[in-house]
């Protein structure tokens, strides 16, 4: 029984942590994202989706079962234990790191968040130095939150998609 309680306490500890660093995990709705891979963004085979925050790997699944090589970066080692389990596809890989520390891959085409509105603004400013560090166009996908000041592309239902050129600052 104590033992059932300390397990309880250590994984409250675990995902109340994660505030601290970002948005807590509520994962998007499979449903929601297959449909935003298809008339948000037509994700393919030639693309790259880097979920910043990956959560249970849902998102990253979606962008497999679509032909696209999928990365996530996950802070809670619960959740990437999970999401190992869960994503049997050799597209998908997840790390345990914080993404607010990590350069992300040259090859990414797609950063995907369902973040939350404390951070939003920060996630973009991310993704901007990414598109201006590798020098190449990226698409910004955020469910649930619209980046203040910038326009978006393309909005769908609570989705909105971002085109992110390298060196530009698209504030209003
Ligand atoms: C709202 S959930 C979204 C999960 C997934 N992207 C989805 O849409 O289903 C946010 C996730 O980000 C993770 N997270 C928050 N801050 C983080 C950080 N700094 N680095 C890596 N992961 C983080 C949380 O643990 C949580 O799983």
């Amino acid at each position: 029984m104590m033992t059932l309680v300390w397990i309880g306490f250590a994984l409250l500890l675990i995902f109340g942590l994660v505030v601290v660093r970002g948005a807590p995990y509520v994962p998007t709705r499979r449903k929601l994202i297959d449909n935003a891979f298809k008339k948000l963004y037509q994700l393919d085979k030639n693309d790259v989706l880097v979920d910043i925050g990956s959560g249970d790997g849902v998102v990253l699944r979606a962008a497999a079962r679509r032909g696209a090589r999928a990365i996530g970066y996950e802070l809670n080692p619960v959740l990437v234990i999970i999401s190992r389990m869960l994503s049997r596809s050799s597209l998908v890989s997840v790390r345990l790191a914080d993404f607010w520390m990590v350069t992300l891959p040259p090859e990414t085409t797609v950063i995907y968040t369902f973040g939350d509105s404390r951070d939003i603004k920060k996630m973009y400013k991310k993704v901007e130095q990414t598109a201006t560090r590798h020098n190449k166009i990226l698409y910004f996908i955020s469910f649930g939150f619209q980046v203040p000041g910038v326009k978006e592309q393309k909005k769908d239902k609570s989705f909105y998609l971002y085109k992110v050129a390298p060196g530009t600052l698209q504030h209003r």
